[in-house]
């Protein structure tokens, strides 16, 4: 018999645990469709504003040594009428859950935002409040009481299943700062990680960082960051996780690397920097890989050792 791996997020059933983060090669409507035609059991669109955006100026992603990258995009999109135009579509054309990403500018245009797609055919919305690279705005979600005043707002309008996408937290203090916060307000579900913010890598022959933006500063994905997205999933699940989902996203590139995420208590996993790297093909093969580990292990399912983390006696 074959290991289950579907879930049900928001009372939609995804077919796999598995599918896409928001921000790589998912702005367009071609784009979006090369996802829902792969097996990522969902369809993630990007992170869009009120006002189309055009985003940083170039190069402004870098895939570096060690499967990893680092970005500034600026959240280019085509502003959310066109992602509510998407939505429609991709429902009509595919079987899959549609999430709508959110990162507005300001609370207000959050507001539009969410009033907007209240009223679409996307299934699921996600609130991003944890881009590192927007030039001259400050990331949403390391204010606390921000959130807080977002989510009290936010949540009152949203008739949508909920999913905030968090930045990476490093200390005990902002992790419980934070599930305070989460606890107060109907999420269905945390996306942990987004980016590692402002790092910067520079090429050492040019003597120049390799991406333009906020002078080389930005957002590193990747191998370098899974470690960080495994800590971020397993805290928020011990904090939140008897009842917000936590859905994991930094690093993955394997099967095993989902089984680990799901070990540390995620329902799921996106995928983000392998999907930029490797293209439509890695949600086939990342599930296969699972499967295949799973079978190793002699589990049936997910729930066989969701968050069962063993502890060094
Ligand atoms: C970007 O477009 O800059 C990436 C979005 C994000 O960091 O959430």
């Amino acid at each position: 018999m074959q290991p289950k791996i579907g879930v049900t997020i928001g009372g939609f059933e995804f077919e796999t645990c598995i599918f896409n983060a928001s921000g790589p090669k998912d702005e367009t409507l071609p784009l979006l469709e090369r996802i829902a035609k792969s097996k990522a059991s969902a369809i993630t669109m990007k992170s869009c504003t009120l006002e189309p955006r055009v985003g940083n100026p170039e190069p402004r992603y870098v895939d570096l040594p060690g499967k990893s990258s680092i970005n500034s995009m600026g959240l280019p999109n085509l502003g959310y009428k066109e992602y509510i135009k998407f939505a429609k579509t991709l429902k009509k054309k595919y079987k899959k859950p549609v999430i709508a990403s959110i990162c507005g500018m300001s609370l207000q245009d959050n507001v539009t935002m969410f009033q907007a797609f209240n009223n679409s055919a996307a299934d699921i919305i996600e609130f991003n409040p944890g881009s590192p690279n927007t030039i001259g705005k400050p990331i949403v979600g390391y204010d606390i009481g921000e959130m807080d005043r977002s989510l009290a707002k936010l949540t009152k309008i949203c008739k949508k299943p909920l999913g905030v996408k968090l930045p990476p937290y490093f200390d005990f203090v902002h992790f419980e700062g934070m599930a305070k916060v989460l606890q107060k307000y109907p999420v269905e579900y945390v996306s942990c990680i987004n980016a590692i913010g402002n790092a910067l890598v520079i090429d050492p022959k040019k003597e120049q960082p390799v991406i333009k933006p906020k002078g080389g500063f930005g957002g590193l994905g990747g191998r370098f960051i899974k470690y960080t997205a495994l800590a971020n999933v397993r805290k928020f699940y011990e904090l939140v996780g008897n009842r917000i989902k936590i859905v994991g996203v930094g690093g993955i590139f394997t099967g095993v690397d989902v089984f680990e995420f799901i070990l540390a208590g995620a329902t799921a996993v996106q995928l983000g920097t392998v999907y930029m790297q490797e293209g439509p093909k890695c949600f086939a093969r990342i599930q296969m890989e699972l499967v295949s580990y799973m079978k190793k292990r002699g589990y049936d399912s997910l729930e066989d050792f969701r968050g069962k983390l063993k502890t060094l006696d």
